[in-house]
Order: C-alpha cells, then structure tokens, then sequence
C-alpha cells in the first residue's frame, strides 16, 4: 500500500485527456495533475528555455508530492526532456509520450499518414527520428498547429469552438495522391483528443484518429508493479496550476474531472 500519488504533467489542460484512461485503470490511485500554464503554449519555446524550465520545476514538484511515478503525456514536453528528465532524477520512473507512428505506419492501408502536433513537436529531432525508426515505407506527413491546442483549452472551459477553424486547421493532413488518401491522422497532442468530433465533423473524408492516452495510461500502469495506492484517507486528488490563477471556469472544469484546484 503507499499513498504516493502518480504526477501527471502537461502544459495545460491537456493531460486531463490522459488522466482520465489512468483513472479507469487505476481508480484506486492518488492523481497529482500540475498544468505549467504559466508557461502555456509550450509549442512556441525555444528548445534550450523550454527544457531548462521543465527541468527545474521537476525537481521542485518532485520534492515537494514526493510521486510514485511521473507521467508526462504532454507531446511537446516529452520529446524534448524525457531523456534528460531520466537522467537528472535517475530511480524516479518517468512515463514520456512521443509521436504514435510506430502504430500509425503499422496500421495504414494506403501509407499515407499524418501526424498533427504543436510547431514545437513537429521540429524535434525526437520526431524525425520516429518516422527513420518506424515509418520508413511510408509517406509520414507532419503538420504543425499554433491555434488547436488554445483551442482546446477554450472549449474546455467555455463551450466554444470555431469549427472553421478546426477545419483549416486540420486541413494540410489529408493528402491524396494517385488513387491514394490518408488515411490515418495521429493526435500527438494531448489537447487535440478534446477537439476530435469536430474534427471528424470537418474533415474532408474518413480517417483513424490516433490518441494514444490509453496506450500511456496502461505503461504507467505497468510500472508501478502492482503496488496499489489507498485513496480513503489520502486526500483528494488535486490540480496545480503554475500560474496560480484559475477562473472560475477553470475551477468548474477541474471539479468535473474530480480535481481540487490548489490554492483556492
Ligand atoms: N499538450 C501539449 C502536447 O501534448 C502541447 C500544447 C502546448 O502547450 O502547446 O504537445
């Protein structure tokens, strides 16, 4: 038994699309959700800024929840600082996300694949090295949105989207060539899975989505050995926002995901 709560880590609001696959497989566990939204959008960063920011907050919110386990489902985080993470807090077990193309190119019929993500996931080396590793027979075609991510995060809070403009965005992903069309759309941010019915609502045909939370939620999952956590007398689960502002429709979300907004 231990009350040491799992961490999960995203830029926003975003990780809450994860969160809740992990509260379906472990309900009996303690959640710790910080959302770096002083810092929000982290798709815009500077590598080194950005990294050197992750960095240091960890080794506060370590120190300070003391977490089983630490999962980062954030895209754009976790291909920048996974490794670096694991190296900095080494015996600390860390749960990244990268880029799901391994199972995209897996999967595709026509071989012509998608992935849509932040500017910040799109350049990392981290991603261009999934696609050499894994997606090699196939046309990979990677599409950066600076507007999904803060789109989510209004949707989420206050109801609305333009679905105009979920419809451009999401337009550069669908390719035809010959008598060939993608056919498979990665989500490689955690906010987009938010957004997915107006995605398939606006887009020009059929696709697989691909949202990886379960697939993340089921690997923290394994790693914690089957150590079980007592929630009774433990707590609530809570949410940390960096900024240390939450509206109160920031609020009314966090309670709707059963989260006790730090410091309010
Ligand atoms: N939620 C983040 C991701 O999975 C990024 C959103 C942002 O901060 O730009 O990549």
């Amino acid at each position: 038994m231990t009350d040491r709560p799992i961490l999960m880590f995203d830029s926003g609001i975003g990780g809450l699309t994860v969160l809740r696959e992990a509260r379906v497989l472990m309900p009996e566990r303690r959640f710790v959700y910080v959302a770096d939204d002083a810092a929000f959008p982290y798709g815009a960063w500077e590598e080194p800024a950005l990294k050197a920011r992750i960095l240091d907050l960890f080794g506060r919110l370590l120190e300070r929840f003391d977490p089983e386990i630490s999962v980062i489902p954030c895209n754009t985080a976790s291909t920048l600082v996974i490794d670096a993470l694991r190296q900095a807090f080494p015996g600390h077990p860390f749960v990244g996300t990268v880029p799901a193309i391994k199972p995209a190119a897996e999967r595709t019929r026509s071989g012509l694949v998608s992935v849509l993500a932040t500017p910040g996931t799109v350049k990392r080396q981290y991603t261009r090295d999934l696609i050499t590793q894994w997606a090699t027979k196939c046309h990979v075609r990677l599409v950066g949105s600076d507007r999904l991510a803060q789109m989510a995060e209004t949707y989420m809070r206050d109801g609305f989207v333009d679905e105009q403009a979920v419809k451009d965005e999401i337009a550069p992903c669908f390719i035809e060539q010959d008598d060939r069309r993608t056919d498979i759309v990665v989500l490689a941010c955690t906010h987009y899975p938010f957004l997915v019915n107006r995605m398939r609502k606006t887009a020009p045909w059929p696709v697989d989505w691909i949202d990886p939370a379960e697939a993340i939620a089921r690997r923290a999952l394994s790693l914690l050995n089957g150590s079980r956590g007592r929630r009774d007398d433990a707590g609530p689960d809570i949410a940390v926002f960096t900024s240390k502002r939450t509206d109160f429709a920031t609020r009314r979300l966090m309670q709707g995901f059963g989260l006790a907004v730090e410091g309010t």
